[in-house]
């Protein structure tokens, strides 16, 4: 039956994190997946998560299956996070939403929906992109086009490309935006660039699909969603993919939401009942355990400014590794080529190192970095930033 299968190569990212943790060099430094990490080079599960499980152990009823739709008191908590509480209150007739197995798991309801809605039109994704875009859009059948977006020389967002070919998008089209924290490369679209975005949508009656997975990683909560917060006051529809995995810190528990602004209330209840459709087609439920305890979390308002504390945490331990990683590039190569991983935000920076010097870094140095030169900045926290630029100032030194 399974000899005409391929085999398949391991995913970039995934198969490279499992080559660094079989690796025995006690100095090794995994700048791999993106999850967030401590001084101690462990991923922490938050205090406000541990609350939530230990009210949850005591309070939770039952079991029983949910809707297909999700839990609730998870999507109301979320759409008002993401959506803003005041669009929601407006507007909360005009937004379908569903729960997703992670923030992955409502790109791909997307692309089903969309998909499903007959659509011809093409998903323009930026160039790069987190790679899993490519065959999650691409599998539904969906055709896509890439818009130019970094560029190599400033370390930031190539807007004129950008407007330039989507320029060549038109109605049918879907463009892919991450909402902030763009990965891999970790600069940013300003807001006055997103408002120039909206307008290029609208005008060119493009559906935006924007894909926010680590909101309250790089400014702020509402900071974060301050950008596609202006785009749904605008637009007539949008689709919105949240992950909780790296604000929650809830990766395993696959906790994500798939939103879609629809036009009137009676598109938005039809989005949403296929939604929910696809959901049962697909594995029947979303899992419930960690959307409970971001239910529990979001509703309840000590343990909420408890979570938000420990995100803010973790957010200025990021930028602080930003600064001192910058600082101590500049010190070893004698320049500011490097000055621009201070301004980046999110977890993510692309160095800009040519793929040789990413094995050597790994091979040498038992520094682990993802092939495009992406590393996870908080892979650096406890001082590892350290020797990481003496690595990097060694590797750049001689090629
Ligand atoms: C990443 O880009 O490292 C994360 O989004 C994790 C993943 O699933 O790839």
């Amino acid at each position: 039956m399974f000899e005409e299968l391929p085999i398949l190569p391991p995913d970039s990212i995934l198969g490279l994190a499992a080559e660094c943790r079989a690796d025995p060099n006690p100095d090794k430094v995994d700048l791999t997946i993106g999850i967030y990490m401590d001084e101690a080079g462990l991923c922490p599960v938050f205090e406000a998560i541990k609350q939530a499980q230990r009210c949850l152990v005591e309070e939770e009823q039952s079991k029983a299956y949910l809707s297909p739709q999700g839990d609730p008191a998870f999507l109301e908590g979320m759409m008002a996070l993401v959506l803003g509480a005041g669009y929601m209150a407006d507007h909360a007739d005009r937004v379908g939403a569903v729960q997703s197995p992670g923030g992955c798991g409502a790109v791909r309801l997307g692309a089903e929906v969309l998909k499903a809605s007959g659509t011809d039109g093409k998903v323009w994704i930026s160039d790069p992109s987190w790679p899993v875009h490519v065959p999650l859009i691409t599998s539904t059948g969906l055709a896509l086009s890439k818009y130019r977006y970094y560029d190599p020389a400033t370390h930031g967002v190539d807007f004129e490309a950008m407007v330039s070919d989507l320029a060549a998008a038109g109605r049918g089209d879907i463009v892919l935006l991450h909402g902030c924290c763009h990965n891999p490369t970790g600069a940013n679209i300003d807001m006055d660039t997103w408002k120039a975005i909206t307008e290029l949508v609208i005008e060119k009656d493009v559906m935006p699909l924007v894909d926010i997975a680590y909101q309250g990683f790089g400014d702020g909560l509402d900071e974060d969603a301050a950008p596609l917060r202006y785009m749904a006051s605008r637009v007539s529809e949008m689709y919105v993919a949240a992950s909780c995995s790296k604000n929650f810190g809830l990766y395993r528990d696959r906790v994500g939401i798939a939103m879609l602004i629809a036009e009137d209330a009676l598109t938005a209840a039809v989005v949403q009942g296929n939604l929910a459709t696809l959901n049962r087609l697909n594995y029947s439920f979303a899992p419930d355990h960690g959307a409970a305890l971001v239910a529990i979390i979001l509703n309840d308002p000590a343990l909420r400014a408890e979570w938000m504390q420990e995100l803010g945490e973790m957010r200025d331990a990021m930028l602080k590794i930003r600064q001192n990683l910058a600082d101590a590039l500049r010190q070893q190569c004698n320049s500011d080529r490097f000055d621009f991983i201070a301004e980046h935000r999110g977890m993510f920076s692309r160095l800009g190192l040519a793929p040789d010097l990413v094995d050597v870094l790994r091979d040498q140095h038992g520094m682990y970095v993802v092939g495009d030169s992406r590393i996870n900045i908080a892979g650096l926290a406890g001082g590892r930033y350290q020797p990481f630029a003496n690595a990097v100032a060694q590797v750049v030194s001689v090629s």
